[in-house]
């Protein structure tokens, strides 16, 4: 059995010789080290020796195993650098490409419409998401049978309908006028909500930018004025648009401000549904009535209000046709922005 020991070691001595990769290495060591590999079973035969020829035999083959491993392990060690530095030297491989993030269109817009305002004298204010009914709906004026308080559209908070989830940014106009003393000038950006069925043109959770103007004196006409430089700002000089009536308890009177449509320049299209004209905003003069649960009083002050969504505005942009697509974070759609 020496004797084969001595012809196995010269064996394997040469088939490491020969190898010259990893995968040649891990070829070896499927044949000779595993469990049931040439070693093993020298091992096993091994045992089977009559004793008196164990200590020399044994001697033997503890040492080729030792040797083996031994090379096998330095080889390894070897390769697995060569590999290292191959890896990390090609000079020829194209760079890696990076991204740098960019800002949400929804943000883009709102950065916007708050730098149109601004410059209009008016600042920026917010509110809490979660509201209470009296802000999001009484102190607006809303009676009490209003289908807009219904189940369908408003997402509660608690069980008595009390706390629920602000379904327009308007409850902001209470806590502006019970909180700061006129005039009043401020557009207040936020989130909300409502209890609608997720589709191309509507998801449960938007955005929309409110305005409030209170003064001793203010008109219809400074409403406006004001929203016809917002337009002319944020969608060019000569952009049409038009003033119909409209209704909001909050306001009267209350009007819907339209722009021409910036898809088919007013010839009807999808997107205008054939009318040639795209709604922006609601607005009006501030309901007196409101002034009263502001805390203010209506023969002292005047003032009007709007509100659009921003999402809206975004999609206006792009000429997206499906408000879902703000927010699959796909950036085939993200980088057409700007
Ligand atoms: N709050 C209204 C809505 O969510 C939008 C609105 C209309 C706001 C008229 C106003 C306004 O301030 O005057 O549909």
């Amino acid at each position: 059995m020496l004797e084969e020991l001595q012809e196995l070691r010269k064996q394997l001595d040469a088939e490491l010789q020969a190898i010259t990769s990893l995968r040649e290495l891990e070829d070896f060591r499927l044949r000779h080290l595993v469990r049931r590999g040439t070693l093993a079973q020298v091992r096993e035969r091994f045992r089977q020796l009559p004793a008196e020829q164990k200590p020399v035999v044994g001697r033997e083959l503890h040492a080729l195993e030792e040797a083996i491993r031994q090379r096998y392990n330095e080889i390894r060690q070897r390769l697995e650098t060569q590999a290292e530095e191959q890896l990390t030297v090609d000079l020829s491989l194209p760079g890696r490409r990076f991204f740098l993030g960019g800002r949400h269109p929804i943000e883009q817009v709102l950065a916007d419409i708050v730098s149109i305002f601004t410059r209009m004298g008016f600042c920026v204010a917010e509110g809490p998401d979660i509201e209470d009914d009296e802000h999001n709906f009484t102190a607006l004026n809303f009676p009490p049978e209003h289908p807009a308080r219904d189940m369908q559209d408003t997402f509660f908070v608690t069980p008595d309908r009390q706390i629920l989830l602000r379904t327009h940014t308007s409850p902001v106009q209470i806590r502006l006028m019970r909180t700061l003393p006129p005039p009043i000038r401020a557009i207040v950006p936020g989130r909300v909500y409502r209890n609608e069925e997720i589709n191309p043109r509507s998801l449960a959770e938007f955005h929309q930018v409110e305005g409030l103007v209170v003064d001793r004196t203010t008109s219809f006409a400074e409403l406006k004025g004001t929203l016809v430089a917002f337009v002319q700002q944020m969608y060019g000089p000569q952009t049409a648009y038009r003033f119909r009536p409209s209704f909001f308890p909050f306001t009267e009177p209350s009007a819907e401000m339209d722009i021409r449509c910036v898809l088919c320049r007013g010839e009807g299209c999808r997107v205008c549904k054939g009318s040639g004209w795209l709604e922006i905003c609601g607005c009006g003069m501030v309901h007196p009535a409101v002034l009263r649960n502001g805390g203010l009083d209506p023969e002292t002050y005047l003032g009007f209000a709007f509100g659009m969504g921003i999402e809206r505005i975004a999609m206006l942009r792009l000429a997206l046709d499906d408000i879902r697509l703000l927010y699959l974070n796909d950036l085939r759609i993200l980088q057409q922005f700007r």
